[in-house]
């Protein structure tokens, strides 16, 4: 096959993974040669006689060659330094703070458990070295993703989703990504986090498929609710907290989708073109969050990046993700995402579910990679390293200390043996409720309307206030809409174990209040509504949006939303209420944002409650908004536009009818708010807004130098204060220097109102304009719990990595000339306090 390939070679372009607008740094490339007469034997004698090949699954051919000389098994550092940088075994992660000052050091543990790796390997041959990185093949057995056993190695279970465990009994059904995000907690992340790793582990997963961390950059993305918004450092803190939890509990948690997958269309078959530096600050920097939690793996995407597939590009598995940021797990491919066996030596160290394509019986990896090793190609070093870092992840998470055996059938819920219906739920569902409540937004809020009080009675408007016709798991993979929206579809789903609806979690409380409650779950009956609204005390109308992944087509929408409306006839339901009850609120459940202009302003709807993907207690969680049980604390995690075209970026749909489809990342690091604040746009609701039932006051800001406690690396450290990029080298990204906190902003809130609440001050960089940046950029958040009346001290620090800008020419970060000044406030918008920082 690749003698056939390569006349083709001196035509083509070598396509290396790099930007096609940035250097690759210090690199040298020097491509390999590959001799007709020396081509390996593909015929593959355990999984296939299908040719491996360069190309990918269309004929564009991509040849990764690692372009720096990448050492296997890198350890950054094995210098800690306590109390900043303690060494950190996953299992006992740093406490949780809200100003987390603490950098776990995880090299210590991956050197312990590369030890392990490489005894327990020793008397391994290649083809059992190839197999520990090769799946069994779709459907073959008890997991999604199967490693088969080996000697010793009793083999690995991988499972989704990043909220709850995929095809199982008895196990929560946790709220999404983005609902946990929009709380804006560190404790509630890392708390969700935690409780899934444990449910994951009591089924005998050893590795967890999530935290999804990709984007939002499209508003109608269809997966964006799986992850945690459109904000990289939102993000990053979310994928950060959930990894810490995850592994606490375990369970290997999987750091996905790496990267750019930012639309369900053309998956698997556009290039994202995105420029070096937005990469590094947009995009990458959640994985390199996730490497920090010391995450155990990391999914490659489905999509092209700069013209070189996700899991066979050199750039991004090679030189950023391993050398960068020293990551020293392993890369998994998406299911079915491996286009070569040359993938290997671009940085994939294994491939999953395994075969080519489901069932098809034959393997990049398998008996094709041992033919690569054999025949030189690909050398055996680079399968040592692969299947060193696979196992090594299972002893970094001691899963070979009493680990449960997987004790569920993913692809058979009748099998009588594997399913033992293990219990694992434990009291995770008050949780749930919390955060579903934590995650809500109170968008408007007039005329007292919430906080309910004792309301004479309420009518209910909408099927999305009530159970699905045939109960919550009427949908496979919950492809379809019907009843309370409390997941999106496709993978990144569970089963529910049970729904709460808002009219169950509305009628209970009405009972101890003496409230009369009426429903009318018609969303297309407008006049009925009308009628049925009308002299009513309160009328809530429930609206919903839905989306996916790509493989499921729901009305029409194809993975991501067609539109940002409301699904259902929702803005007409809530127009024909309001026109006849001028007490009118709104709940609305989406996967992401809606356009809410119909009826945002009508005089009649006196407050908007966004709930968001709440997970199996919605309507508990919605009901304790409503009445105020929980004071509404949660901050959008994306903008609400008036317009979807104010959005910077938008989905592509049309198929240009080229090989591939092309996405260029033209809006660069404006996206979101980035940009409505660059280009001047009024927002309906700007990124981190969001109201409480009290009012806040901030004052007394001071800013303060914090001393280092890196002292090796003061040269570093004072060119940094110079304006000198940092040098890169393995693991110069997240190098303790550049994150230890090196500044310090304190201020305080006070409760100005007259119930307790919780607030979420917001910390805001303003670049000087020679940096090139977006007016605004999230750098630290923090929560605060205050009594009426009272003020809390807060603290929010900054790093120096924080601080700085990646410099393409010098491939290194760098404080940008000028001031750095910086806001602090209640949203992207709602700026209290200013201040400079000095460095
Ligand atoms: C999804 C992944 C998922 C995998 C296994 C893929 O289609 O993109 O997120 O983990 O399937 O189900």
């Amino acid at each position: 096959m690749l003698s056939k390939l390569l006349p083709l070679l001196s035509i083509l372009p070598f396509v290396l993974g790099a930007p096609a607008s940035a250097p690759t740094g210090t690199s040298t490339t020097t491509p390999t040669v590959f001799s007709a007469s020396s081509s390996p034997t593909l015929t593959n004698s355990t999984t296939s006689s299908a040719p491996a090949s360069t190309s990918g699954a269309s004929g564009f051919i991509t040849i990764p060659l690692s372009s720096y000389p990448f050492t296997p098994y890198p350890t950054p550092t094995l210098n800690p330094r306590p109390p900043v940088f303690p060494a950190t075994d996953p299992l006992n992660p740093p406490d949780v703070s809200c100003d987390p000052q603490v950098v776990p050091d995880f090299a210590p543990a991956w050197a312990t458990a590369y030890e392990k790796a490489k005894n327990l390997m020793s008397d391994y041959t290649l083809e059992e070295k190839v197999n520990i990185t090769t799946g069994v093949g779709w459907a073959n057995g008890l997991c999604v993703g199967n490693i088969p056993s080996n000697k010793n190695f009793p083999g690995l279970c991988l499972e989704d989703s990043p909220l709850g465990v995929r095809f199982a009994d008895f196990a929560t059904a946790f709220p999404a990504g983005i609902q946990v995000a929009s709380t804006w907690n560190r404790a509630l992340m890392r708390a969700r986090g935690l409780a899934l790793g444990q449910e994951f582990k009591g089924k005998g997963v050893n590795i967890a498929l999530g935290p999804m961390m990709n984007m939002g950059r499209i508003a109608q993305g269809g997966r964006n609710w799986e992850g945690f918004g459109a904000d990289p450092f939102l993000t990053g803190e979310s994928a950060y907290e959930t990894i810490l939890g995850l592994q606490q509990g375990g369970v290997q948690a999987t750091a996905k989708h790496f990267i750019n997958n930012e639309q369900e269309h053309f998956r698997t078959s556009e290039s994202s073109n995105v420029d070096d530096r937005t990469q590094h600050e947009i995009y990458a920097h959640p994985f390199l969050r996730s490497v920090m939690a010391g995450v155990s793996s990391v999914m490659c995407s489905y999509n092209l990046i700069n013209g070189s597939y996700a899991c066979n590009n050199d750039k991004m598995l090679n030189d950023i993700l391993k050398r960068e940021y020293g990551f020293q797990g392993f890369v998994q491919s998406d299911w079915s995402a491996t286009m070569s066996t040359l993938s290997a030596v671009a940085g994939l160290d294994m491939t999953m579910p395994g075969d080519i394509t489901f069932d098809s019986g034959d393997s990049y990896f398998g008996g094709n990679l041992t033919d690569y090793v054999n025949d030189g190609y690909i050398s055996m070093a680079r399968v040592d390293d692969m299947a060193t870092r696979i196992i090594a992840a299972w002893y970094y998470l001691h899963q070979d200390e009493n680990f449960p055996t997987t004790n569920f059938n993913a692809f058979n819920s009748n099998d009588e043996v594997n399913n033992q219906h293990v219990n694992v739920q434990s009291d995770h569902y008050k949780l749930v409720r919390q955060i579903g409540a934590a995650g809500t937004v109170l968008l408007k809020n007039e005329n007292g309307a919430l906080p309910l009080n004792k309301p004479r009675n309420l009518v209910l408007f909408g099927s999305d206030a009530g159970p699905g016709k045939s109960g919550p798991n009427e949908f496979s993979d919950q492809g379809g809409s019907d009843g309370i929206l409390a997941m999106g579809w496709g993978s990144g789903t569970a089963d529910f174990p049970y729904l709460i609806s808002p009219l169950e979690g509305i009628q209970e409380r009405a009972r101890q209040d003496g409230s009369s409650v009426f429903w009318d779950f018609d969303d297309w009956n407008t006049a009925l509504a009308s009628n049925m609204a009308f002299g009513q005390a309160v009328a809530v109308v429930f609206i919903d949006s839905d989306s996916g992944e790509d493989y499921i087509t729901v009305d029409g929408n194809q993975g991501d939303r067609n539109n940002l409306t409301a699904w259902h006839n929702g803005d007409n339901l809530v127009l024909a209420v309001a026109a006849q009850n001028n007490n009118t609120i709104v709940v609305v459940n989406s996967v992401g944002p809606l356009i809410v202009e119909p009826w945002i302003e009508h005089p009649n709807v006196t407050a908007v409650v966004w709930a968001g993907i709440q997970g199996q207690e919605a309507g508990n969680s919605i009901a304790d908004v409503l009445y105020g049980v929980y004071n509404p604390s949660g901050k959008l995690p994306y903008t609400i536009a008036k317009d979807l075209a104010d959005y910077s970026a938008q989905l592509v749909t049309e198929d240009s009818g080229s090989e591939f489809v092309t996405i260029d990342y033209t809006e660069g690091l404006f996206i979101d708010y980035r940009h409505f604040d660059q280009a001047n746009i009024t927002p309906r609701f700007e990124f981190g807004f969001g109201l409480s039932y009290t009012t806040f006051s901030y004052s007394d800001l001071d800013v303060s130098t914090l001393p280092s406690s890196d002292s090796d690396e003061q040269n570093l450290i004072t060119a940094w204060g110079n304006g000198q990029a940092s040098p890169i080298a393995e693991g110069s990204s997240t190098a303790l220097w550049l994150h230890e906190p090196a500044f310090q902003v304190t201020f305080t809130v006070t409760n100005t109102g007259s119930i307790a609440g919780t607030e979420i001050p917001q910390l805001y960089i303003h670049y000087p304009s020679s940096a090139g940046e977006p007016p605004s950029v999230l750098k630290g958040f923090t929560n605060v719990e205050i009594t009426p009346g009272e003020t809390e001290p807060i603290s929010i620090t900054l790093s120096r990595y924080d601080l700085s800008i990646w410099d393409v020419l010098a491939q290194g970060w760098r404080k940008p000339d000028g001031q750095i000044s910086f806001s602090v406030g209640a949203s992207s918008r709602d700026f209290k306090l200013q201040g400079d920082i000095s460095c």
